[in-house]
C-alpha cells in the first residue's frame, strides 16, 4: 500500500488504474479490502483510490479525544486533506460503504464542489435511536477489555445474509480476521463518533449530483426500505437492490455491485 500524509496521521491507501477518480471508503469495523473486487473492477477505466480510514486497516490512529471519539465530520475533512496530498485535482466519485457512508454525507455537506456524483451502499442518513447510541457508547467503554475478537463475534451475524453464513464461510473468516486484527481504541473512537453523527435527512434534498443508492436486500442494518426512502428524497438518485446479499454487499454479491457500479459510472 502507499501513504499521503495529512495533519492527523499518514493515510495508507491502495490506488489502481487511470481516468476519472473513484474514492473508495470503507465501513466499521473494516478496511480498504472490503472493496477489493471492486478496485480490480473499475480500475480499467477509472483512477480507483481506497484508502484505509485513520485507525483502521493499516492506517495509524494518531491522537485521538478520548471522550469525543472522532466526528464524521472530522473524517470527512481529514478526506479532503488526503484527496488534496494524493493529486485528485479533478471533481471525482465518492463511494461510501455504510460508517464510510456516513463520512461521505458530511464530505457533500462541505465539500461538494469537489465531487462529480456520489454511490452511498448500506449506510444510513437517520440519527441513531438512544438504545443504538448506548450500545456504541458501552462498546467504546468497554473494548479496550474485551478485545476486537469479541466485537467480531457481536458483529458477524448482522453483516452478512443468512445464505453467505452458509455457504461462504471463506468470506466470513476473511472479515472476522480484518475485525479482529482493528485496534480497540480505533473502534472506540469510531463508535463515539458514529454515535454523535446528526440526522442528515434535510441535507438529501439539497442533493443535486448525479446519486447511486445501493443495497443488499438482506440488509439487517441499513434496510433496503430506509434505503429506498434515502434515494427517493434525492432527486438525481437511482435505487439498486443487490439480490443474494445482506449488508457486506461488496464481498457477497461482488459481480451485481461490480456491474451497476459500472453502469453508473459509464453515466457520470
Ligand atoms: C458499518 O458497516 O460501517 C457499520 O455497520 C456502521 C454502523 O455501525 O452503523
Amino acid at each position: 500500500m502507499k501513504t499521503a500524509r495529512i495533519s492527523t496521521t499518514d493515510v495508507a491507501y491502495v490506488e489502481k488504474g487511470s481516468g476519472v477518480p473513484v474514492l473508495l471508503l470503507h465501513g466499521f469495523p473494516l478496511d480498504h479490502s472490503m472493496w477489493s473486487s471492486q478496485i480490480d473492477a473499475l480500475a480499467d477505466r477509472y483512477r480507483v483510490i481506497a484508502p484505509d480510514v485513520r485507525g483502521f486497516g493499516q492506517s495509524p490512529l494518531g491522537i485521538v479525544d478520548e471522550v469525543a471519539g472522532i466526528l464524521m465530520v472530522q473524517y470527512a475533512d481529514e478526506l479532503a486533506e488526503f484527496v488534496d496530498a494524493v493529486a485528485v485535482k479533478e471533481p471525482f466519485v465518492l463511494a461510501g460503504f455504510s460508517m464510510g457512508g456516513y463520512i461521505a454525507w458530511q464530505f457533500v455537506r462541505k465539500h461538494d464542489q469537489r465531487l462529480r456524483a456520489l454511490i452511498q451502499c448500506d449506510t444510513r442518513a437517520a440519527a441513531d435511536t438512544e438504545e443504538a447510541r448506548a450500545g456504541r457508547i458501552k462498546m467504546a467503554e468497554n473494548v479496550a477489555e474485551w478485545g476486537s475478537g469479541r466485537v467480531a463475534e457481536m458483529m458477524g451475524p448482522k453483516l452478512f445474509a443468512p445464505s453467505t453464513f452458509e455457504k461462504k464461510p471463506d468470506l466470513i473468516a476473511a472479515v472476522r480476521q480484518v475485525v479482529e486484527r482493528t485496534p480497540p481504541a480505533a473502534i472506540a473512537a469510531a463508535q463515539r463518533g458514529m454515535a454523535a453523527r446528526p440526522d442528515v435527512t434535510t441535507l438529501l434534498s439539497t442533493i443535486t449530483m448525479p446519486t447511486l443508492i445501493l443495497v443488499g436486500e438482506h440488509d439487517a442494518i441499513s434496510t433496503p426500505a430506509e434505503m429506498r426512502s434515502i434515494a427517493e428524497a434525492i432527486p438525481k438518485a437511482q435505487f439498486v437492490e443487490i439480490a443474494s446479499a445482506g449488508h457486506m454487499t461488496t464481498m457477497e454479491n461482488p459481480t451485481a455491485v461490480n456491474d451497476e457500479l459500472l453502469r453508473f459510472l459509464g453515466r457520470v
